[in-house]
C-alpha cells in the first residue's frame, strides 16, 4: 500500500528518493516525506498530498547528503496529514523510520512508553515502532541490536528502513510480511518496496524473506535473521525494464495498460501452448500433477478484480474439465474456518501478490494441509514465494490502480490450467486443439476492439453525468459484468453493480427508468436468446441499453440504445474480449469526469493490510 525507499552511496540522495517516490506513488498517495542526515543531523520533510506536494518543499540543489529514506503513504492509522506522514522520529530526534505494514500491537507498547516517559506526536504505529527502537538504543547503544530487539516485540507486519544519527553511515532494513528488497549497484545500494523504485539504477535485487534484517552502508550488506542467524541472500535479475513503467505516449497508465493486452495475453499463453496436441505444458504445476487430477475440488481464493477471474475460471476448468471449483474471497476465507479436504487443491490469484487477505488465505490454507498454488504478477512477490508452485502471468509492472491486463492475463492462465486438467481427464485432443487454436487468434481480436475507440467514447459522452449503472451477463459473461462495475466505480465514482440478467428480475428491476444505463453483455452462445429477452425486459421499463454484442447481430439493434460490436470467439474466452470494451467506456467515463484516474481515490495499488 505504503511505498519506502532508501538510499546509500555516492550521489546526491534527494532527487534518487523523490524519483523513486514518484515511481511508487500508485502504492499510495495521501502523503509523502522523507529523511536525509546532513551536518550530523537528520532532516526530515513531510507533506499531506501527493508526492509532488512534497516535491515542492526539496531544495535539491541545496541538499548534498548521499544517504536517506523515503516514503509515500496510504493511511491506515490516522488521517492523511502532515503529522502523520513518514518519516517518524523517536523522542531524541536522532532515529528516523519508514514502514510499510501495521504495528498490531503499537498499543500496548504505546501504553508501557508513556508510562515510561516518552511522548508521541502523531497518531500512528509506525511513531511507537520509531520510539519504541529509540528507547531500546539508550541501553545498547547499537543500531542493528536495536532495531533487532525492538522487532522481536512486535506483532504486525513491516517493512522498514531505519536511519539513524547514531551510526550515520548505515541503514538497517526489515521485512516481515511486507515486501522490501535490495537495489545492488555499483558503490550504491536501493532499499525499496518495489522494484520499480529501483529499476533506473540497478537490475540486480536480492528480494528479503520474512523475518531478515540486512545492515547497508556504501561498502557492503549483511543479512541475518532477525533471531541473529546468517541468511543466504541470492542476487536475481528484474524481468522488465524501464520502459515497462512509463506512460509511453499515453495520456494514463490505464489506458497504456489497457491497450498492452493483445501482446499481455500473447505472454501468458507463449511458450505453454501445445498446439498439436490440443494441450498445455504449465511448468511451475509439475510437481502437483498428481494432486490435480485426483483433486476432489479446486479452490481459488482472491479479491477484487482478481476474484472475478477466479470466478470465470471456475466456468471454465468445471466446463471442460468437470471438477467441482469453489471461488472464495480472499478475507471470508480465512474467518470462516474453512474445510478443506485431504484431495484439495487450492489456487491464490493475485496481481501484486501482496494483497494481506489473499495472503492470509494462502498461510490458512497451507496450515489446513492443503497444496496452495499462485497465479500471479509480481514476480519474487510474498504470494509467490508463499505458497508451493503457481505460476507467473507476465502481464509485467501494472501500474494503473485499477487492474485491467492483469485481469486479461490471469483469464488466459486460467483457460491454460482448464485446458490441462481438462486434457488430463475428458476432453478430446480435438476439442484441445480447437480452444488452443482460438486461443492463439484473441491478441488479433483485442486490437480489433481497441480500434473501437471512438464509438465508446461517444457512448462515455452521452452517459457520463448518470448516477447509477447496471451491468449485466450471464454465464462466463456474468463475472465480467461485475468486473465492468467495479471498473467504473473505482475510477469514475459513479455507483454501479453487476448482475446475472436472469437475476434482474429479482430485485434490481425495481431500479430501472430511463436515467438507469444497462450495459448487457450479448454475446452469441447458448443463453444468447434468454439475455435478448432480458434486455427486452429492461426496454420495457425505458432503461437505456448498451450492449456488447457479436459483429453480424442486426437483431440486437432493435432493442438497444447503443451497440459495441465485437468479434466472435468461443464462448470459453468470451470475457477476453467482453471485458475490453468495458475498461474504455469506464476510463473515457472517469476522463469525462476529469477524475484521477491513475490514483483514484481512497484506492491503493497493493492492499497490505486486511
Ligand atoms: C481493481 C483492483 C483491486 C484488486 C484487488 C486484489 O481494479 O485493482 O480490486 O484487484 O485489490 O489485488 P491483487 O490482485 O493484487 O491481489
Amino acid at each position: 500500500m505504503c511505498g519506502i525507499i532508501g538510499y546509500i552511496g555516492e550521489k546526491r540522495v534527494s532527487g534518487i528518493l523523490m524519483n523513486g517516490l514518484k515511481r511508487m506513488e500508485y502504492r499510495g498517495y495521501d502523503s509523502a516525506g522523507l529523511s536525509i542526515i546532513e551536518n550530523d543531523r537528520i532532516k526530515t520533510i513531510k507533506k499531506k498530498g501527493k508526492v509532488s506536494e512534497l516535491e515542492n518543499l526539496v531544495d535539491h540543489s541545496a541538499v548534498s547528503a548521499t544517504i536517506g529514506i523515503a516514503h509515500t503513504r496510504w493511511a491506515t492509522h490516522g488521517f492523511p496529514n502532515d503529522i502523520n506522514a513518514h518519516p517518524h522520529h523517536d523522542n531524541s530526534n536522532s532515529i528516523s523510520i519508514v514502514h510499510n505494514g501495521i504495528i498490531e500491537n503499537y498499543s500496548s507498547l504505546k501504553t508501557k512508553l508513556k508510562s515510561d516517559g516518552y511522548t508521541f506526536y502523531s497518531d500512528t504505529d509506525t511513531e511507537v515502532l520509531a520510539v519504541f527502537i529509540g528507547s531500546i538504543y539508550e541501553k545498547v547503544k547499537d543500531l542493528e541490536s536495536a532495531v533487532r530487539l525492538a522487532l522481536r516485540e512486535v506483532d504486525g507486519t513491516f517493512g522498514l528502513l531505519v536511519l539513524s544519527t547514531h551510526e550515520p553511515e548505515k541503514i538497517i532494513a526489515a521485512r516481515r510480511g511486507s515486501p522490501l528488497l535490495l537495489g545492488v549497484g555499483n558503490n550504491e545500494y536501493l532499499i525499496a518496496s518495489d522494484a520499480a523504485a529501483v529499476i533506473q539504477y540497478t537490475k540486480q535485487v536480492i528480494y528479503f524473506n520474512d523475518n531478515e534484517i540486512c545492515t547497508i552502508s556504501k561498502d557492503g550488506y549483511h543479512i541475518k535473521t532477525i533471531d541473529n542467524e546468517e541468511a543466504a541472500p541470492i542476487i536475481e535479475e528484474i524481468e522488465f525494464d524501464l520502459e515497462h513503467i512509463e506512460k509511453g505516449g499515453f495520456d494514463h497508465f490505464m489506458l497504456k495498460e489497457i491497450f498492452e493486452q493483445p501482446e499481455t495475453i500473447f505472454d501468458a499463453f507463449r511458450g505453454r501452448l501445445l498446439i498439436d496436441e490440443g494441450d498445455v505444458k504449465l511448468g511451475g504445476l509439475r510437481t502437483i500433477m498428481e494432486s490435480l487430477r485426483d483433486a476432489n475440488r479446486i479452490i481459488i481464493t482472491a479479491c477484487g478484480t482478481s476474484y472475478h477471474s477466479g470466478l470465470v475460471g471456475e466456468y471454465m476448468i468445471e466446463s471442460l474439465a468437470g471438477i467441482p471449483v469453489e471461488v472464495e474471497y480472499a478475507s471470508e476465507f480465512r474467518y470462516r474456518n474453512p474445510i478443506i479436504g485431504k484431495n484439495d487443491v487450492v489456487f491464490s490469484i493475485s496481481q501484486s501478490g501482496e494483497t494481506a487477505d489473499t495472503l492470509a488465505a494462502v498461510k490458512e490454507a497451507k496450515k489446513k494441509g492443503a497444496t496452495v498454488m499462485g497465479i500471479v504478477n509480481v514476480v519474487g512477490s510474498s504470494i509467490a514465494r508463499e505458497t508451493h508452485g503457481g505460476i507467473y502471468i507476465h502481464a509485467g509492472p501494472e501500474i494503473g490502480v485499477a487492474s485491467t491486463k492483469a485481469f486479461t492475463s490471469q483469464i488466459t492462465v486460467l483457460s491454460l490450467i482448464a485446458l490441462m486438467l481438462g486434457r488430463m481427464k475428458k476432453l478430446s485432443k480435438y476439442e484441445g486443439q480447437l480452444i488452443a487454436k482460438e486461443l492463439i487468434n484473441i491478441p488479433e481480436k483485442i486490437k480489433q476492439i481497441l480500434e473501437l475507440t471512438d464509438e465508446i467514447k461517444i457512448i462515455a459522452n452521452k452517459y457520463s453525468n448518470a448516477r447509477n449503472f447496471l451491468y449485466l451477463g450471464r454465464g462466463y459473461n456474468f463475472p465480467v459484468a461485475l468486473e465492468g462495475a467495479l471498473k467504473l466505480k473505482e475510477i469514475s465514482y459513479i455507483h454501479a453493480e453487476g448482475y446475472p440478467a436472469a437475476e434482474m428480475k429479482h430485485g434490481p428491476i425495481a431500479l430501472i427508468d430511463e436515467n438507469m444505463p444497462v450495459v448487457v453483455i450479448a454475446t452469441k452462445d447458448e443463453i444468447y436468446e434468454k439475455v435478448f429477452s432480458n434486455i427486452e425486459e429492461v426496454r420495457a421499463r425505458k432503461g437505456k441499453v448498451i450492449t456488447i454484442a457479436n459483429i453480424g447481430d442486426e437483431k440486437i439493434r432493435d432493442v438497444s440504445d447503443h451497440v459495441i460490436y465485437i468479434p466472435e470467439t468461443i464462448p470459453l474466452l468470451t470475457p477476453l474480449l467482453t471485458v475490453v470494451p468495458l475498461q474504455l467506456l469506464s476510463y473515457y467515463i472517469a476522463l469525462n469526469l476529469n477524475c484521477d484516474i491513475d490514483k483514484p481515490r481512497n484506492l491503493a495499488k497493493s492492499v497490505t493490510v486486511e
